[in-house]
């Protein structure tokens, strides 16, 4: 029996409608325990629509590093904890490549939602060019300590989401054993920071993830969930895979 619960993001990029809100929160509320947690992440305009309900959660795709003040266009932790999101994506490559968002503000960015209560989904992952030129472990590595080497104990209050960017959106996915591989990598790299933190934290994988491919992803040992961009949009296709994340 695997000790950490299984979560799956819906990451629903610039995408979705009040419609989408309605179908996908009625089509979750009827799923039956057990289940993963289940966490959608709409754009933040979409939160005070979904209905409160127990088989889910909320949660944003970015955050401020700043706290509050003149920061146009920026939203800010306790903002999001006020619209009920209790997670935040942080990192995602989407932020990193086309918004120019470094690791030392997505550091900032982890304490800053830690600090308000919220759980970071920090997102790490290589080029299709690191990757061919096996710089994968490097990359990762120094995505990761720019976050947790000078703040530890961030570690026990976070999700780290592993999402190639090669296989982000492409229908490419990474195997099940090249995600295990880093997935234990990257628990292993983290374990010099805290054993038992790195144990019991929560790695998932992201880059086109579907119904049809996510048994045997959530199947490897430190696999715990998916975060999901284009099959989140579909409700009954997300519905079924967080149906199979809660045997894994
Ligand atoms: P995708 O997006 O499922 O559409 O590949 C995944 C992601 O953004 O991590």
């Amino acid at each position: 029996m695997r000790q950490r619960k299984p979560l799956v993001v819906a990451n629903w990029k610039m995408n979705g409608s009040f419609d989408l809100v309605q179908q996908m929160s009625a089509a979750l509320s009827v799923l039956t325990q057990p289940l993963p947690d289940i966490l959608i992440c709409p754009p933040v305009i979409l939160l005070p629509h979904f209905p409160k309900h127990p088989n889910y959660l909320l949660g944003a795709q970015n955050v401020s590093e700043q706290l509050a003040g003149a920061f146009t266009g920026e939203i800010s932790a306790d903002m999001l904890r006020a619209a009920a999101a209790s997670y935040v994506i942080v990192g995602h490559s989407e932020r990193r490549t086309l918004y120019g968002e470094q690791d030392a503000v997505i550091s900032q960015k982890v304490k800053v939602a830690i600090d308000s209560g919220l759980t970071p989904i920090l997102c790490v992952g290589e080029s299709l060019v690191q990757r061919e030129e096996e710089k994968t472990l490097q990359v990762l590595a120094r995505q990761l300590d720019a976050v947790y080497a000078a703040q530890p104990h961030l570690l026990a209050h976070s999700v780290v989401s592993y999402e190639p960017i090669w296989a982000i959106g492409t229908g490419r996915t990474a195997t099940p054993e090249q995600a295990q591989q880093v997935h234990q990598f990257i628990r292993q790299h983290l374990a010099q920071y805290d054993a038992q933190a790195a144990n019991e934290l929560r790695i998932i994988y992201g880059g086109s993830v579907t119904a049809a491919n996510c048994e045997a992803l959530f199947a490897e040992a430190d696999i715990d969930g998916a975060l999901i961009g284009g099959a989140s949009l579909k409700v009954a296709d997300f519905s079924a895979i967080c149906t199979m994340a809660k045997d894994s």
